[in-house]
């Protein structure tokens, strides 16, 4: 049987589309969406604004996709899913999507960081921006960018939406849905973390492993994770703690080199991606009204005004840089607060040595992204 393009969504359907979906990213998320989302069979469904999902998934490579879609849907869960290229359009896709996230873009190649992403990411995140734009109730959906570099692409879009589409963005407060998602940088330093007090024998050998906020951004030295504020900080030296900043801020760089010329972290970010949507579908069925995570957002509305509680906070703390990952709370609205207090409960080498380090360079990012959506 053909797989259907345009499902006939029923008012009880939340709808995820995946952009790029046929990518290393975009298989592998896919397939944890596909098999992981459980959420509408467990408990009682008529007290959820919606009860079913279905996963939209589009790619421009369209012999990729179309396997993909059809590989996928002979998996037995209810999530149901549509196939969508550039042969069929992407507006099926997006129309009437509470969630679109985007790994669409090309990855690195060993010696790439990822600003040399920039040119051909920033005019893909562009296209894509038109079409969300085009498609989507800007007042309602969310979107998780996860392509690189996240730091300029954030801004790309949010800044798109304000002064070219302003017709459909005023008044919707969209960049408060637009998210930059930096959870791997959590994920690895949650992992290396427990490695290094593992093998030194610090904390009892148990699946708890306790997260450890990263906040800045998603490249090299904007990434500031902060061991401070783990359980086992008091028990780890200094050369212990230069070398899981280190491997976090570069961990990537391992992926790149190992999977030599075959392109990034794929299955991680997945891991790490589907981490993150789980918690927004948990917020967009209805089963919790708000939930807590570190995304890298804008902090200003297109008046410059902060766009949440805590930002202003935030801003002098940060050298008024306009976009950051930090601890937030998010209702359906959007971003509502940030714990701008985390920055105030960092340790003497974050504060004087880290922070000043990621400050010039995240807010170069920022610029280069903003830059490009208002002259392109
Ligand atoms: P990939 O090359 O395997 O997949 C990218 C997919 O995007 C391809 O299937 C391609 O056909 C598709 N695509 C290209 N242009 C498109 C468009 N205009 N519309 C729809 N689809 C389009 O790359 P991979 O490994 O999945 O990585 C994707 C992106 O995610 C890269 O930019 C990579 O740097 C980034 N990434 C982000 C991480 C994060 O922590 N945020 C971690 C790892 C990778």
């Amino acid at each position: 049987m053909p797989h259907p393009i345009n499902p006939a969504l029923q008012p009880n359907t939340l709808k995820i589309s995946i952009l790029g979906a046929a990518g290393g990213i975009g298989q592998s998320l896919s397939l944890l969406l596909k098999t992981q989302l459980h959420f509408p069979l467990k408990t009682n469904s008529t007290q959820r604004d919606k009860n079913h999902i279905h996963l939209a998934l589009y790619d421009v490579n369209e012999d990729a996709i179309n396997g993909v879609v059809a590989d996928l849907s002979h998996i037995d869960t209810p999530v149901s899913i549509s196939n969508h290229s550039p042969a069929t359009g992407i507006k099926d896709c997006l129309m009437n999507s509470s969630l679109v996230i985007i790994p669409a873009g090309m990855p690195r190649k060993p010696g790439m960081n990822r600003e040399d992403l920039f040119n051909i990411n920033a005019k893909i995140m562009s296209n894509l921006t038109d079409d969300i734009a085009k498609y989507c109730d800007l007042s309602k959906v969310f979107v998780l960018i996860i392509s690189n570099p996240v730091n300029s692409l954030v801004p790309v879009m949010v800044n798109r939406l304000w002064h070219k589409h302003q017709d459909v963005s005023k008044n919707t407060h969209i960049e408060r849905r637009i998210m930059g998602v930096t959870k791997l940088d959590i994920v690895r330093a949650k992992t290396f973390l427990h490695e290094v007090t593992i093998d030194a024998d610090i904390t009892p050998r148990s699946n708890d492993m306790p997260d450890v906020p990263v906040i800045g951004g998603h490249s090299g030295e904007t990434i500031m994770p902060l061991f401070s504020q783990s359980r086992s900080y008091k028990s780890l030296d200094k050369d212990q703690l230069a070398y899981l900043i280190h491997r976090v801020q570069y961990g990537g760089d391992e992926v790149v080199k190992a999977k030599n010329g075959l392109g990034s972290a794929t299955l991680s970010m997945a891991h790490a991606g589907f981490k993150v949507v789980n918690k927004f579908v948990s917020l967009l069925l209805g089963n919790v009204s708000e939930i807590h995570g570190i995304c890298y957002v804008s902090l200003l509305d297109s008046e410059g005004h902060p766009t949440a509680m805590g930002m202003e906070k935030l801003l002098p703390l940060i050298d008024n840089c306009a976009f950051f990952s930090i601890p937030m709370t998010i209702t359906k609205k959007g971003v509502t607060s940030v714990d701008y207090d985390i920055v105030d409960r960092m340790d003497d080498h974050e504060r004087n040595e880290m922070l000043p380090l990621c400050l010039p360079k995240l807010k170069k990012s920022v610029e280069t992204g903003s830059k490009f959506a208002i002259e392109n």
